[in-house]
């Protein structure tokens, strides 16, 4: 019995690390109390979010946490980040070429919205 328990136990950990999915430490999801860390950052990952940005490495996009900080003092934050995230919408850089933001893959709003309050939480 122990024995078969084991077993399980061992394969669940085998399939969560083949899945890509580090375990999120639990001080890390108790901090943010309305986010599901796991689904977000998962949710990121698929959607390879994190090549272009860092939580605090800055990459080709802007880091998180400097996306948080800029929007977190806005009243419709989530509303417009969650835009940003199914519109596509072009911006134009600094050298005046519009560039499309990607598409998030996903379509349920509850998961797109739970990955921007993570975002916003950085
Ligand atoms: C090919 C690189 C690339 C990928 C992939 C990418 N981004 Fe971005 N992202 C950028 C760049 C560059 C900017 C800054 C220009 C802009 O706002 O479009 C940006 C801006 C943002 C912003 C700030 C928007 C604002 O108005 O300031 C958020 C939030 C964001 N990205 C989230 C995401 C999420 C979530 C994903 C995954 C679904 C993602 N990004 C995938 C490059 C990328």
């Amino acid at each position: 019995m122990k024995r078969h328990t084991l077993a399980l136990l061992g394969s669940a950990l085998l399939a969560g690390i083949a899945g890509g999915c580090a375990p999120v430490p639990p001080a890390e999801q108790a901090a943010l109390p309305g986010v599901d860390v796991a689904a977000a950052r998962s949710l990121a990952m698929r959607n390879n979010c994190l090549r272009c940005h860092g939580m605090t490495k800055h990459k080709e996009g802007p880091t998180y946490a400097e996306v948080a900080a800029e929007y977190r003092a806005k009243p419709d934050a989530e509303n417009r980040l969650y835009e940003h995230l199914t519109s596509g919408k072009g911006k134009v850089m600094p050298d005046g070429h519009v560039e499309h933001h990607k598409t998030i893959s996903n379509r349920r709003p509850e998961e797109i919205r739970n990955l921007v309050r993570w975002v916003l939480a950085q």
